[in-house]
């Protein structure tokens, strides 16, 4: 496989895979040139190890999908993982395997690795776990996982029938937002659910972080940039597969080697001044 043996790795969903996947948020609205830029990205992450490209129904309403499918045409399948995620009101059995048939046309692939309930909605969670699982039967995914849940909606799950069957929650994780390290994370871990971290940076044009100016000066003083900081620090414990999004190969370079960046106990003790570990339980963030 195509790859960069350097490169950091965890165990993410049973495979060593790099700390950080691909983000597609936005991506596949442009036009010709920036489609051109967006599946070269994917072709730049795939060539040099990171092999978890993260997608959704949502992401223009399909558009998202369709590119990512273009793009990852000349790959070979089995080495690479496509996350995908269904709108909270197509969860029940009948609507996921709908939306599940249109997203794996757009991808042009026959399975998902891993198909999540974007965030909660009304359809009970014992009725979307059991459309998930028929799903998972018939072979069209390999796994299923959930997003946006706090820690009362993954105690819920878990009662349900299957429910700890799920292997994956995705929540926003950055320097700004970190109210997961306080229970949710420790949660998953014991459930052997990984955690996906969205939005590293706070999201296009970083609307959802606003950083206190001391942070840059943390990063010039490790000659790193902002962004090489702040997801260097998404991926500090192994334990999170953070999914950046970028389409530009400059960014997805700086990106990479965020993977190479260490931090001492006082450079993360002075982040904690700045953005302290969490000591309760908060709402959750999400975008
Ligand atoms: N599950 C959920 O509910 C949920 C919610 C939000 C996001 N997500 C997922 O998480 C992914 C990432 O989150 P996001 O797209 O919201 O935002 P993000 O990854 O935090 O930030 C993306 C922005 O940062 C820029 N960027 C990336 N690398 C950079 C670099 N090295 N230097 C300067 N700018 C850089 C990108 O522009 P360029 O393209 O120009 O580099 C883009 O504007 C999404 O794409 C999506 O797959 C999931």
């Amino acid at each position: 496989m195509a790859g960069d043996d350097h490169l950091k790795q965890i165990t993410f969903h049973n495979q060593k895979t790099a700390p950080i996947g691909m983000g597609t948020w936005r991506v596949g609205e442009g036009n010709a040139e920036t489609t051109k830029q967006e599946i070269e990205s994917i072709h730049y992450g795939l060539n040099h190890g990171i092999n978890v490209i993260d997608t959704a129904e949502m992401y223009g309403e399909g558009l998202a999908e369709t590119l990512v499918g273009k793009a990852t045409q000349s790959f070979d399948r089995s080495d690479f993982q496509i996350i995908s995620k269904f709108y909270p009101y197509h969860a029940t059995p009948k609507l996921i395997k709908a939306s599940l048939e249109k997203s794996l046309n757009r991808l042009q692939t026959d399975y998902l690795d891993l198909y999540l309930l974007h965030w909660r909605g009304n359809t009970p969670l014992a009725e979307t776990v059991s459309g998930l699982e028929d799903v998972k039967k018939a072979g069209y995914i390999k796994d299923w996982g959930v997003s946006n849940f706090d820690l009362s909606d993954l105690n819920e799950l878990a009662s349900v029938p299957d429910g700890l069957n799920c292997v994956v929650n995705e929540n926003l994780y950055n320097l700004t937002s970190r109210g997961v390290e306080y229970s949710i994370l420790p949660w998953q871990k014991k459930h052997n659910v990984d955690f996906v971290g969205y939005s590293p940076f706070g999201s296009d044009k970083n609307e959802f972080l606003k950083l206190k100016p001391e942070i840059k000066d943390i990063a010039a003083q490790k000659h790193v940039t902002v962004f090489q900081l702040l997801l260097a620090w998404a991926i500090r414990n192994n334990d999170v597969l953070s999914i950046p999004k970028t389409s530009s190969l400059s960014h997805f370079e700086d990106n990479l080697k965020a993977l190479e960046i260490e931090f001492t106990p006082d450079e993360l003790d002075l982040l904690d001044s700045y953005y302290p570990k969490p000591t309760h339980e908060t709402p959750l963030d999400v975008i």
